[in-house]
């Protein structure tokens, strides 16, 4: 793990300005995936240029798709290989990324070769038999060599696969999406039942590439027609959600701040942030530019006095799961009890996000207590700034630089160069908007 550390301190004024924020992850991760698939070529903009995404785009290079560098590092074009791909020359190295990794070997499973994926001492510990289970019963051949039993390393000995109706026994995107990509490449309908919505920008995406699919009325059942032709079109992420969350809360914590957040996705399977935090008593202001394939607009977010606790309801965790820690950085400013249940999924996350958040919010003076699926906080108690581990993962990183903006005294996050997995430019906004 690095040791690169941040000292924050009290902000003595507002957060006022504007923030374009970087590409969405997940969206970034797919479009390299299902463009470098693709036949044609397609012009990428505001692609998330995070040590992520570009080891999920370095692997589809290494399978024989082209990126044309453009004077913008975050806008290129892609040229996919219309299937007609290659066995890496090399072990795909996946980084940090949960989600490069688990929707690699869904593509990988169904490509004829033999390939294999590793990642960091983080993502060498999360789980991979989630995926490795469904894959399987489409015939999918996956070794999970690890120290850790069902963790990467993964070889994966690529054939034709069959299709299969699987029941997600958690509520996961990334397993959802693994099985949705290995079903594309195999002829046949292969169906994904989950229990409550997850993002669905793999579906979203299929829209875009033409790869035939039904979804039920309800959301919660996906059929993948294969053996699909994708087709290549142009296409701009939008801001990441995950990222535009930290600076919301900071302004509605730090008094006297006004934030505009510009060409932020609001995908409904992702939003709910937003609606927590507006039950909360936040101030955001939300102006939708397109509804089209993945919807997007600008934030301005005020200084919210009045923020209160609230419950989060089941049905919104898993779409808010990569925002909990900030969320409950919030429910620490605010007055009264909020509670996070059903959220046990954070247990596996970069870290185990659960035991990172309270471990935290208890050592800033906060008022937190820890279940096995979630915690409860009661908000009001000052908080105080002091020094912190991030344990290597981006997001409880960056949460705790903002909780630090607002406590008394210093706070110093150590291990965050993990930051750059998922917000490169997050240091440089922090500096600019703490100077203005
Ligand atoms: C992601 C899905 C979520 C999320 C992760 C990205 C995706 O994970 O936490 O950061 O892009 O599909 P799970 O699907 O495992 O919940």
């Amino acid at each position: 793990m690095s040791n690169k550390s941040i000292t924050v301190h009290r902000t003595t004024h507002g957060l006022k300005g504007d923030l374009r924020i970087p590409g969405d992850k997940s969206i970034s991760h797919r479009v390299a995936i299902l463009g470098a698939l693709a036949h044609g070529s397609m012009k990428v903009s505001n692609y998330l240029c995070s040590e992520d995404c570009l080891n999920t785009l370095n692997a589809m290079q290494q399978l024989g798709a082209t990126v044309i560098a453009s004077d913008s590092p975050d806008c290129f074009t892609l040229i996919g290989t219309g299937l007609q791909v290659k066995a890496p020359q090399t072990d795909i190295d996946c980084g940090n990324s949960g989600t490069g990794m688990r929707l690699m070997a869904g593509v990988l499973a169904a490509l004829p070769f033999e390939s294999r994926m590793f990642g960091d001492e983080s993502l060498s510990k999360r789980p991979m038999k989630r995926i490795m289970t469904p894959l399987g019963l489409m015939g999918a051949d996956i070794t999970a060599c690890g120290e850790k039993e069902g963790c990467a390393p993964l070889k994966i000995q690529g054939s034709p696969l069959h299709p299969i109706e699987y029941t997600l026994p958690m509520a996961s995107a990334q397993v959802k999406s693994a099985i949705l990509l290995a079903g594309m490449l195999t002829p046949g309908t292969t169906t994904v039942h989950q229990p409550a919505l997850t993002r669905d920008h793999t579906e979203r995406l299929f829209s875009h590439f033409n790869v035939p699919y039904t979804v039920s009325d309800d959301g919660l059942h996906i059929s993948v027609h294969g053996a699909a032709k994708l087709t290549a079109k142009d296409i701009t992420v939008p801001g990441d959600i995950s990222s535009a969350a930290f600076w919301i809360v900071a302004a509605c914590i730090i008094p006297d701040s006004e934030l505009t957040l510009r060409n932020v996705g609001l995908n409904p399977t992702r939003n709910a942030i937003i609606t927590v935090l507006k039950r909360m008593g936040a101030d955001i202001e939300i102006n939708i530019h397109s509804e089209q394939g993945e919807p997007y607009g600008d934030l301005t977010v005020r200084y919210s006095p009045q923020l209160h606790g609230t419950e989060v309801y089941s049905h919104e965790i898993p779409n808010l799961i990569d925002e909990i820690p900030i969320l409950a950085v919030a429910a620490a400013y605010a007055q009264g009890t909020t509670i996070i249940r059903n959220a046990k999924e954070l247990r596996v996350k970069e870290s185990d996000r659960i035991a990172t958040t309270v471990g935290n919010l208890l050592a800033m003076g906060a008022k937190v207590a820890e279940f096995e699926d979630g915690m409860e906080i009661t908000g009001g108690a000052s908080l105080h700034g002091t020094i912190l581990d991030s344990y290597g993962d981006h997001r409880i990183a960056m949460s705790f630089l903002i909780a630090g903006l607002q406590a008394d005294g210093e706070t110093t996050l150590l291990h965050c160069e993990n930051i750059n997995t998922s917000y490169p430019g997050f240091e440089q906004h922090l500096t600019q908007l703490i100077q203005a």
